[in-house]
């Protein structure tokens, strides 16, 4: 009988883009800990799904001219290959875009409805005459009415940072037709939030002991209580059509916020889970009903920080009051975002890390899970990817600490002894050296690091179990005494000694490192299944007396400088096509590929944005240890710059001095590994070979504007 049942999510990713770096770190946080749960025996059903609907899926669907599904098809067909990529194994993957997701989401409106938590009111808000659509405050700017800032978003003004009403803007127009916008009323239901009722429980559910993170629970407070004197308010759930959406029942033309039916997405995708019969191929013959019932399921989202709001106020309230079969989260476990090297990762781009190019420049994904799981805690705490730590850690620690274990030991004891580790006295011997010295390594110890997600920690304690064991070894020195042929039996008693420790050590690990676990396992012949010594002494965990290992096959290589440089010295190359400067020209030619067509369309305010300079290359110089950059010097009339640029498969630094191209003067300058990059110059690429610099006619000078 599993101790604990458990229904485990990720948020759902939303279905317009491919999954950057922050989703990897999730997905295999969740992973770690679903892996370490089912190594307890506890049972485990780990899913999640597309989160389909919404404006903006919409939008971007309608810009590349296909229809929504379409568009959630093609990214859908992308994610097995950053799942199985990073050794992330969801039970069940499903979509809100589904039949289960509107029976469930339109049951839970009707009981809230039932319960009196939803009701209805006319409003006014801002309709674009052109687009014949009601414009939600993003897609709405004009000039700020405090300051008179031009193109300033609806809610607040970015040049002095007064907060207000989209209709309160100064000559609106709509982001997507440059119209002006009109205001026009209409009907809207409302989930009455602001309830006393909903308050009380809120409060009581927040304060649950063991459910939140204490970070969690008082930022969710704030909230409840008011911030700056403003109670929470009552929520808008429904949306005008054109909308992709879930309809709400009864009302025809109006649909279910994204918001309200995102989370039911995970219930959805449980939902398929079961009745596909999935569950029961893992073992459980329950129906769904019984299982989100029955009093022993534990339901635990995993999310980020930036969700706190939907996932601490909204979601439990909803459940709640919908009543059974719907229960309230067990548990909400938040992490931090994910930068590299101190720079902050924006939400729609990732930050400089390409998850694709990491698997495609071949490096090994459990080098990235042991780095994410190396960094986090159970706080709410951003991590930092650092390139020279990333390098420390892989080559030092895990290869050079634990891989070296069984390289340096299972050689011997694969040639000399037949693979067969010691018996009797000797077997004995060795139980007797961790009952006195290493029993504070037992596992139990880890236990609790694991399930809080201190994997940190785990990683930590489990390289301190390592350093132990290279110092044992070191101090025996098993390479001198395989000189000595009358010293074999010394040799075979340190490399078992070795192999014990390697194989306690890749136990360990096993959640945060399952393909290296599966290597260790053929290795060792056998398997590395958590033990649950109760009172027995921490030997009754070793390998049997006389087990016999598979001969030495090669587990994890080092990481090179070099692979890590390729990750991440963005070439800088902005294709037409490829709007997001971070990302990488190999990356954006498979994307051109895919999508012919051109993207989204943009203001000319939003173009008037970018400063772009004639500038003269009055240096170039090659880069040491980077493959693709060359170091540009770049003149701009009255000023200088130095830019890394990733064009050296094309150009030598002498065919460039001297000449004029186009730079990006206003990007934010970034660090690269070879110093800071303070902008970027301007070529052309298509799908086959060849980088092409932007050259302005003759006659341009240095300085001038590009427009
Ligand atoms: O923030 C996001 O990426 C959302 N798509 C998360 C939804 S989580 C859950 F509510 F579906
Ligand atoms: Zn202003």
């Amino acid at each position: 009988m599993p101790q604990r049942r458990l229904f485990v999510t990720t948020a759902l990713p939303y279905a317009n883009g491919s999954f950057h770096i922050g989703h990897i770190m999730e997905y295999i946080q969740a992973d770690i800990w679903v892996r370490f749960q089912r190594m307890q025996g506890n049972e485990v059903h780990f899913v999640c799904a597309d989160d389909a609907h919404g404006a903006p899926i919409m939008l971007k669907a309608e810009a590349e001219g296909v229809t929504p599904q379409q568009l959630i098809k093609r990214i859908a067909d992308e994610r097995p290959k950053y799942l199985q990529g990073f050794h992330i194994e969801f039970d069940h993957w499903h979509s809100t875009h589904s039949e289960e997701n509107t029976q469930l989401s339109q049951d839970i409106y009707r009981r809230l409805k039932a319960a009196g938590f939803v009701y209805s009111k006319t409003i006014e808000q801002f309709y674009d005459p052109v687009k014949g659509m009601f414009l939600a405050d993003r897609y709405i700017k004009g000039e700020c009415p405090n300051c008179g800032a031009k193109d300033q978003y609806g809610d607040a003004c970015e040049n002095c940072s007064s907060v207000y009403a989209p209709t309160d803007l100064k000559n609106p127009y709509s982001t997507l037709s440059g119209a002006a916008p009109v205001l026009k009323s209409s009907e809207h239901f409302f989930f009455r939030l602001s309830d006393p009722k909903c308050k009380e429980f809120l409060k009581k559910w927040l304060e649950d002991p063991g459910r939140l993170q204490s970070q969690v629970v008082n930022k969710a407070k704030e909230w409840l209580e008011g911030e700056a004197g403003k109670a929470l308010g009552d929520w808008d759930i429904s949306r005008d059509a054109p909308y992709f959406g879930i309809p709400i029942p009864d009302a025809p033309g109006k649909y279910l916020y994204v918001w309200l039916d995102a989370p039911i997405g995970y219930l959805a995708s449980l939902k398929n889970y079961f009745d596909s019969g999935n569950a029961k191929a893992k073992g459980d013959t329950r129906t769904f009903e019984e299982f989100l019932t029955a009093p022993d399921t534990e339901q635990i989202h995993f999310i980020g920080k930036d969700i706190i709001y939907f996932h601490t106020l909204f979601w439990p309230a909803m459940l709640h009051f919908a009543g059974p079969p719907y229960r309230v989260p067990d548990r909400v476990y938040v992490h931090g975002f994910i930068g590299v090297s101190g720079e902050k990762m924006s939400k729609s781009r990732g930050t400089g890390i390409d998850p694709l190019r990491y698997l495609d420049l071949g490096m090994n994904p459990e080098w990235l899970r042991y780095y994410i799981a190396a960094k986090l805690n159970g706080n709410v705490e951003d991590v930092d990817f650092n390139p020279d730590d990333f390098l420390a850690r892989i080559n030092s620690d895990l290869v050079g600490k634990f891989i070296n274990i069984a390289s340096r030991c299972a050689g011997f004891i694969g040639k000399r002894f037949g693979g067969q580790l010691v018996t009797g006295d000797d077997h004995a011997l060795l139980c007797k050296l961790f009952d006195d010295r290493f029993t504070s390594y037992r596992p139990e110890s880890l236990r609790n690091l694991y399930d809080a997600r201190e994997f940190g920690k785990v990683v930590r304690y489990v390289m301190e179990l390592a350093d132990e064991a290279n110092k044992e070894l070191d101090s025996l020195k098993p390479w001198d005494v395989a000189k000595e042929p009358a010293r074999a039996a010394e040799l075979q008693r340190i490399c078992s000694l070795g192999i014990n420790f390697f194989y306690l050590i890749a136990m360990y690990l096993r959640p945060i490192l399952p393909g290296t676990a599966q290597l260790a396992e053929q290795l060792l012949n056998h398997s590395l299944n958590w033990p649950q010594l109760g009172s027995k002494p921490m030997s009754s965990a070793l390998l049997p007396p006389g087990h016999r290992i598979n001969n030495y096959q090669h587990i994890m290589q080092r990481v090179e400088s070099k692979q890590l440089d390729a990750l991440l010295d963005v070439p800088e190359i902005p294709a037409a096509t490829a709007p997001a400067p971070q990302r990488h020209a190999e990356h954006q030619q498979h994307e051109t590929k895919r999508e012919s067509t051109v993207s989204e369309p943009i203001s000319i305010d939003d173009f008037s944005k970018l400063d772009l300079r004639v500038a003269r290359i009055a240096n170039a110089e090659a880069v040491e240890g980077a493959d693709k950059l060359v170091k540009l010097t770049l003149e701009l009339g009255d000023s200088t710059r130095t830019v890394f640029a990733g064009i050296k498969s094309a150009y030598t630094p002498e065919d460039l001095k001297g000449r004029l191209t186009v730079m990006v003067a206003n990007l934010a300058p970034r660090k690269m590994r070879f110093g800071i990059s303070e902008g970027m110059v301007l070529a052309a690429s298509g799908e086959g070979p060849g980088i092409f610099l932007i050259a302005p006619d003759s006659g341009a000078e240095p300085g001038m504007r590009v427009k």
